[in-house]
């Protein structure tokens, strides 16, 4: 087998294509025969030894993939060799086979597309967890999503509308604005040329979004923040951008606003039958059809710097699909 190793946790330019041994099963574990894995930011971060979990060195990255079942450990009886699953373990996905727990693998039903079942558990599930329990979103309300073309900003779309409420989407060009437009969204705003403050009042007329869903931080936070409804919720997802804001808190107080931690996987760990819910509502709307994960392009394995690079400029709309 092959596999990008990280050696030291110093960045991309410190991966490295290794051929390594093919591991064996051991208890409760499963040999999957990669033929999907997506990237997502904590991918990025975790590289950079940026991201809040810290796997023990030399480390395998990639936290979502699908493909095919090679063999199993002593004691799994729910999978079997040939079955096809999904599954998301924090590391291991970059390569061309990875071991994991088989409680963490998600068998898939014939004909589920490998790349979309590599793409669709970790932003699916974030922006389930943000916008249906977090934010307790209401039919009817008006969602702002930033960074709205990006992997967790599509689903957060698809799944707001899906909802029934309004969405803006915020990004940061016309091409992004006009995918995320495509996929549903009600209007966009490009907050590379106009002033984001004043768009929200435009489209909101003057009231402001009910929730904020915001995974880009940075000096986007504080004006979005500004612009929101009485009761607002505006959802901590992740800062993207890099830093992390701080707001004056006398903002919530005059808006009776509040600032909502999202953590899904965490509320996975801890909450699992909540989540195991929330799993089976998003494999029934992706039956129906609600929500597709948007593919930006699949790529080589073999090609993940230029992946990441892609990543990190900011180019993926969607979701960045790695490919055996
Ligand atoms: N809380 C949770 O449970 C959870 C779970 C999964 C992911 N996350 C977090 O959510 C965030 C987004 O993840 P993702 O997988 O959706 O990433 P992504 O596909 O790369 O999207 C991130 C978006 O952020 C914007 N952005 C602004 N400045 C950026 C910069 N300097 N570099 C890169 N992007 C920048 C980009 O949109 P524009 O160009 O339009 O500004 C980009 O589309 C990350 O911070 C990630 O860690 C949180």
């Amino acid at each position: 087998m092959h596999a990008w190793l990280c050696t030291e946790p110093t960045g991309v330019q410190a991966l490295a294509w290794t051929e390594l041994p093919t591991p064996a099963p051991q208890a409760g574990e499963v040999l999957i025969e990669i033929r999907a894995a997506s990237l997502n930011f904590p991918d990025l971060l975790i590289v950079q030894n940026k991201y809040q979990k810290k796997p023990p060195l030399p480390f395998v990255p990639g936290s979502e993939y699908a493909g095919v079942v090679a063999a199993v450990g002593a004691g799994v009886t729910q999978l079997k060799p040939g079955q096809n699953v999904a599954c998301l373990s924090g590391t291991g996905g970059f390569g061309t086979h990875a071991i994991a727990a088989a409680d963490l693998c998600l068998p898939l039903p014939d004909g589920f597309s490998h790349v979309d079942a590599a793409a669709l558990i970790m932003t699916y599930a974030t922006s389930h967890h943000a916008l249906a329990d977090r934010a307790q979103l209401q039919a009817g309300e008006t969602v702002l999503v930033l960074g709205a073309a990006g992997g967790v900003g599509t689903a957060a779309i698809q799944i707001a509308k899906t909802m029934g409420a309004r969405v803006i989407a915020a990004a940061s060009s016309a091409e992004k604005c006009a995918l995320c437009r495509s996929i549903g969204a009600d209007a966009s705003i490009d907050y590379s040329q106009d002033n984001l403050r004043e768009a929200i009042k435009t489209l909101t007329d003057g009231q402001g979004p009910q929730v904020i869903y915001d995974p880009v931080g940075g000096d986007l936070s504080e004006p979005a923040f500004r612009s929101i409804a009485w009761r607002g919720r505006h959802l901590v997802v992740g800062f993207a951008s890099g830093p992390i804001p701080a707001l004056p808190w006398n903002l919530a107080l005059l808006k009776g606003a509040s600032i909502v931690g999202v953590f899904w996987g965490d509320f996975a760990r801890r909450e699992p039958r909540s989540n195991a819910a929330m799993m089976g509502q998003l494999a029934q709307w992706y039956a129906q059809g609600k929500i597709k994960p948007v593919i930006d392009r699949t790529m080589p394995m073999a090609a993940l710097p230029a992946a990441y690079a892609r990543m990190g400029a900011r180019g993926v709309m969607g979701k960045l699909v790695l490919v055996n």
